[in-house]
């Protein structure tokens, strides 16, 4: 089985969300099972390559009279071969994949990204390598959408493409569909056209032969008109093709051996979670306390993660006894309220503003409880490094969290499986809620120890996972026509 697997990041090239762990993790644990799988990547110019790691110039293509470099490189640890886009929009540009220094998406995305989807396509029909034909493109996310589109005719490879987040879907104006070039049987109801724009994720739920999403709730959720965001009927359409893999944990998010923390620990020996806190308070400023619950945050400060909700809940602490560590980057309003809050209440709010994938680990390892009130959250996988890291995950009962979750009750805890506390809405009101919750069980050191180690004996490793992916690409490649 060999499988190109297109994805616009893929830790530890280049990471903005967990879009980037999966496409770093999914192709090592398929590679695993004897896959040959490669990963397709634009080459933006901050990617992090290794200083021992070398590219190599594999082919020049013609891409609408563009010329545009194909190089290739090796992911240090895991051995995946990597074909990088070398194109300027992508090259010349530093820092974030899809926005400018300003927060505002680059003008010219429906380019790069086409050019993008064009260039995959020449990989995966032998015009790169003529020696290697994959059978299925696996394409991720609407950055990715086109490559099903352009594929639809061919006989093969077979499609698969996943839906990381429905939110995002790259809709431009119908001058842009013209600009790009593409095909006009494409501009259809029932193609790209999108109540007259062109919608890039379109591309991959219409044409692909089979769509997947990351958790199986979230495959019903989209379905539905609360979280389908306008293509739930088309999803609906093509439910028999769609399906919910949850991701899995990657093996450099494990407290046994994660070189970030200051003392490792383990399921069976949990000792050394004190001493994280201990370092972790101290290196936030926070007064340190074994005996006061500290509850953290890491993710992109967006609306989707519910940050909003977070940050008015932290202006209603009142009395309560709780310190409140988060390290985030994103919409600059968020930002700063999150620093204004931290600034009035130094002795119980710490915020780290940026990106910073060691203090991400230490406030896993560090924190008692990690509180993630999403709106819609696909899968998330900060609940699955909060699991393996007996970090309490707080979670509202959606999308994928509501899969990995099991909610503290007086008989889940009888029964010895509860994993954290679970909100049923998302509001102010039930976050302040899930505060008291865990204050409380904070309280009870035998529970928490119970709910801790339930929540660590959890597996979610990418095995599984890459085994259900693996048995998809075998049925679409066996199967006679399209
Ligand atoms: P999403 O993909 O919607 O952002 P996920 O929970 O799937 O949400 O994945 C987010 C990933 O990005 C996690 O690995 C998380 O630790 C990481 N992450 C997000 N923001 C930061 C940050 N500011 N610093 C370090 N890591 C971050
Ligand atoms: C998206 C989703 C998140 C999911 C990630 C990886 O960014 O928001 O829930 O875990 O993709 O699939």
């Amino acid at each position: 089985m060999s499988v190109l697997f297109a994805t616009s990041e893929a830790y530890p090239l280049i990471k903005t969300g967990g879009l980037a762990d999966v496409s770093g993790a999914l192709p090592a644990a398929l590679t695993e099972l004897g896959v040959d799988v490669r990963l397709v990547l634009p080459r933006y110019g901050d990617l992090a390559l290794r200083e021992d790691q070398t590219t190599e110039h594999l082919a020049r293509l013609d891409v609408l009279g563009q010329p545009v470099d194909i190089l290739h490189t090796v992911m240090p640890d895991s051995g995946v071969r990597v074909y990088l886009v070398d194109h300027p929009t992508f090259s010349a540009r530093q820092g974030n994949p899809y926005m400018g220094p300003d927060g505002n998406s680059w003008h010219d995305n429906p380019d790069r990204f086409a050019l993008f989807a064009r260039a995959a396509v020449a990989v995966a029909t032998g015009e790169v390598d003529p020696d290697w034909h994959p059978d299925v493109v696996h394409a991720n996310d609407w950055q990715t959408g086109l490559i099903p589109a352009l594929l639809h005719e061919a006989e093969k490879p077979q499609t698969v493409f996943t839906l990381h987040n429905l939110a995002y879907q790259g809709v431009f104006d119908r001058s842009t569909f013209e600009r790009l070039g593409l095909p006009w049987s494409l501009w259809r109801p029932d193609g790209v056209e999108f109540w007259g724009n062109m919608s890039f994720i379109k591309g991959g739920i219409v044409f692909a032969d089979r769509i997947t999403t990351v958790s199986p709730n979230y495959a019903r959720e989209i379905q539905t008109a609360e979280f389908g965001y306008g293509l739930d009927g088309l999803l609906r359409h093509r439910s028999d093709a769609l399906v919910g893999i949850l991701n899995g944990i990657g093996s450099d998010w494990d407290p046994e051996i994660d070189p970030a923390l200051v003392t490792p620990y383990s399921h069976d020996n949990l000792d050394g979670k004190a001493t994280n806190k201990a370092a972790l308070q101290k290196e936030l400023g926070l007064p340190i306390r074994d005996d006061v619950p500290l509850i953290v945050h890491v993710g992109r400060l967006v609306e989707q993660k519910g940050i909003d909700l977070v940050i008015q809940a932290l202006s209603m602490l009142g009395q309560r006894d709780v310190q409140f560590a988060c390290l985030g980057s994103g919409e600059r309003r968020f930002e700063q309220a999150l620093r204004a809050r931290a600034e009035a209440d130094p002795e119980r709010i710490a915020v780290r503003i940026g990106y910073d994938e060691g203090l991400a680990h230490r406030l896993e390892g560090g924190g008692d409880a990690f509180i993630m009130p999403s709106r819609f959250e696909p899968c998330g996988l900060n609940q699955l490094y909060s699991l393996k890291y007996g970090t309490v995950p707080i979670v509202h009962s959606v999308g994928g969290l509501a899969d990995t979750v099991t909610p503290v009750t007086p008989a889940t805890l009888r029964d010895a499986t509860a994993t954290g506390i679970v909100m049923s809405h998302v509001d102010v009101t039930s976050i302040l809620w899930s505060i008291d919750e865990f204050a409380a069980l904070f309280k009870r050191p035998d529970d928490l120890m119970q709910v801790r180690q339930q929540a660590m004996a959890q597996e979610y490793d990418w095995g599984a996972s890459a085994r259900s992916y693996l048995e998809l690409y075998q049925a679409i490649s066996n199967a006679e026509t399209k």
